[in-house]
């Protein structure tokens, strides 16, 4: 959690359903209680619909100017067109001539289906928010968590400005390809927290999805163990329960087997990834009470840490 708390950029990643939103909520929640400015960001999601994200703050969307979700915490989405304006702005130098070029339609078609570019415009957004500062010239945003989309996505955009700074190696877009190198690839500032379950093949997929960031120079902060089954006993104790119970079938036998297969799972983490683990037990709430119970329970193991 202390790790955690230091990172300006976090990453929340892995793979669908797996809890990535109520983590971030959860983990934006625990950084303010510990005094940080947050903002909690996520990606534009091109359909429309509701913000699984803004639920767990008791809203519908999060709109693209940050917003105030709870003491502390800000929210808001990364869209490509906010940070394409952005960079023509920081090109063009005049705000409303970089305005009239995102209303050009050849322009706008362009940006839509370049490959890359809608990557690009997120990149730049998120910039923006980096280098937000107060009147009093303070950074606005102490740390920046963003609730990222499915795996394959997520490595398109740590992966972006390498691959765009072997095709342009200067100006405008390779120096802000550069400038974000430098907060995201840095693992005094940047981190990816992959989120899984403990199960068998999530816990193979999040450590897939591990080789694959740090193949894009991402640094990975840690694994984060989520909805972990409560374990009331000790090893012993489970040992000796275990000579009783074999052979025999019995009420509430799947949820021993679950939080065997949750040993497991921790195990082959600890023993083949480096990184940090946080686990985050299965918590019976829902709506914004989920976040909550899920934050006090991650400042609760910083607790026992320190
Ligand atoms: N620690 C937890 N305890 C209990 N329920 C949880 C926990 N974490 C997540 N959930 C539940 O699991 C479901 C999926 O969670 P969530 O929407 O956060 O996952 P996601 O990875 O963001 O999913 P998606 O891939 O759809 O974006 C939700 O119903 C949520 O309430
Ligand atoms: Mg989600």
């Amino acid at each position: 959690m202390e790790k955690f708390l230091s990172k300006r950029i976090v990453l929340v990643t892995g793979k669908g359903g797996v809890g990535r939103s109520s983590v971030t909520a959860a983990l934006a929640l625990a950084s303010a209680q510990r005094g940080n400015r947050v903002l909690v960001s996520e990606i534009e999601e091109p359909c429309g619909g509701f913000s699984p994200l803004a639920r767990l703050f008791g809203r519908e969307h999060l709109p693209v100017k940050p917003i105030k979700l709870a003491p502390g915490i800000e929210g808001g989405q990364l869209t490509a067109a906010k940070g394409q304006e952005a960079f023509l702005t920081s090109v063009l130098k005049v705000r409303t001539m970089a305005r009239l070029a995102m209303r050009t339609k050849p322009l706008l078609a362009f940006l839509r289906f370049a490959p890359s570019f809608h990557e690009m415009g997120i990149f730049f957004h998120l910039l923006t928010h980096i280098k937000s500062q107060t009147r009093d010239k303070r950074n606005r945003y102490d740390q920046i968590l963003i609730d990222m989309p499915a795996t394959g996505h997520t490595l398109a955009l740590t992966a972006l400005p390498q691959q765009l700074l072997e095709l342009i190696q200067s100006g405008p877009i390779a120096a802000g390809m550069r400038e974000g190198q430098e907060w995201l690839n840095n693992p005094k500032t940047g981190a990816a927290y992959v989120v899984t379950i403990p199960e068998t093949l999530p816990v193979t997929e999040c450590m897939e999805l591990i080789d694959g960031l740090q193949q894009t120079n991402m640094p990975v902060g840690g694994v984060i163990l989520n909805m972990v089954p409560e374990n009331p006993f000790s090893t012993s104790e489970r040992e000796e329960l275990q000579g009783l119970l074999n052979g025999h079938s019995f009420f509430g036998q799947r949820y021993l087997d679950r939080i065997a297969t949750t040993s497991r799972a921790a195990e082959k983490l600890r023993s083949e990834v480096h990184v940090g683990l946080l686990s985050v037990p299965y918590c019976k709430a829902s709506g914004t009470e989920l976040p909550k119970m899920m934050a006090s329970r991650l400042l609760g193991e910083s607790l026992r840490e320190s």
